[in-house]
């Protein structure tokens, strides 16, 4: 059975004081509210990785992660985070090829298959983020796209490696504009994606691999999305600042 999970991204919001607030409430709500079958996952700015952490360790189905990381093991890399860096916070999940980080910082889909492998023999959990803009989506190439970014960073892995890593597919047409892509929508790419992991590694590994969705999803729009049979959960901006309306997210399975 594949995991769901319900991942926020605070992207750079919240000083260190909001920040922990926002980790004690969500953690104490998903423990009064949350099914155990449900994995939460904060993914912090850098500097809240270790006191979050600290907060989430002793619940079972709420963890930390980062949102971003180097491909390079440690060095003179100014700015940058190591894999070995987030372990030691007690972080357990790293957001790998967000749209923002490749749009502003200009990743590309080689330097993010470093990351992922590295990520995974760190034994860090990937959050793996593809989508399309609305240009390829207007002119019907949005499949070849996102197949094409699978390709280039997730295929040189070994099966057994691509069932360790989480895919979130963000249609960059729908993060932050309150638009969010419809459940038909949604479904049909997540299909696409699971058949594409299935033609590189086989069904039975493509069927382990959580595929998340995320863009605009909130606790109104939530339940129509995780209903969907390829859609294991979601992957909140704007919707996991607030703690209440991101544990009604996870609330909505
Ligand atoms: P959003 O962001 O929920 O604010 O649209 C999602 C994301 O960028 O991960």
């Amino acid at each position: 059975m594949r995991k769901r999970i319900i991942a926020g991204n605070w992207k750079m919001n919240k000083t260190m004081e909001d920040g922990l607030a926002l980790a004690s409430k969500v953690t104490n709500m998903a423990v009064d509210e949350v099914s155990s079958d449900v994995t939460m996952v904060m993914c912090t700015p850098a500097i809240h990785l270790s006191p979050v952490a600290s907060i989430t360790k002793d619940v079972t189905n709420v963890s930390v992660g980062a949102q971003n990381m180097s491909e390079h093991e440690s060095g003179a890399y100014t700015g940058d985070l190591a894999a070995d860096m987030i372990v030691s916070t007690g972080a357990s999940f790293v957001i790998i090829g967000h749209s923002e980080r490749r749009e502003y910082h200009f990743e590309t889909n080689q330097q993010l298959a470093d990351r992922v492998k590295l990520a995974v023999t760190k034994g860090l959990t990937p959050l793996f983020c593809c989508g399309e803009s609305l240009d390829t989506r207007e002119a019907n190439d949005h499949v070849n796209y996102v197949n094409t970014q699978l390709k280039e960073s997730l295929f040189d892995l070994s099966a057994e490696d691509m069932k360790k890593v989480v895919i979130a597919y963000e249609p960059i047409w729908a993060i932050g504009t309150g638009v969010t892509a419809s459940s038909d929508q949604a479904q049909e790419m997540h299909l696409s994606i699971r058949n594409s992991l299935a033609g590189q590694f086989g069904q039975e590994v493509a069927n382990e691999i959580s595929i998340l969705y995320g863009g605009s999803m909130k606790p109104s729009n939530a339940q129509e999305l995780l209903a969907q049979p390829d859609v294991d959960g979601g992957l909140i901006g704007g919707a996991s600042l607030k703690a209440r309306d991101f544990v009604d997210i996870a609330k909505s399975y």
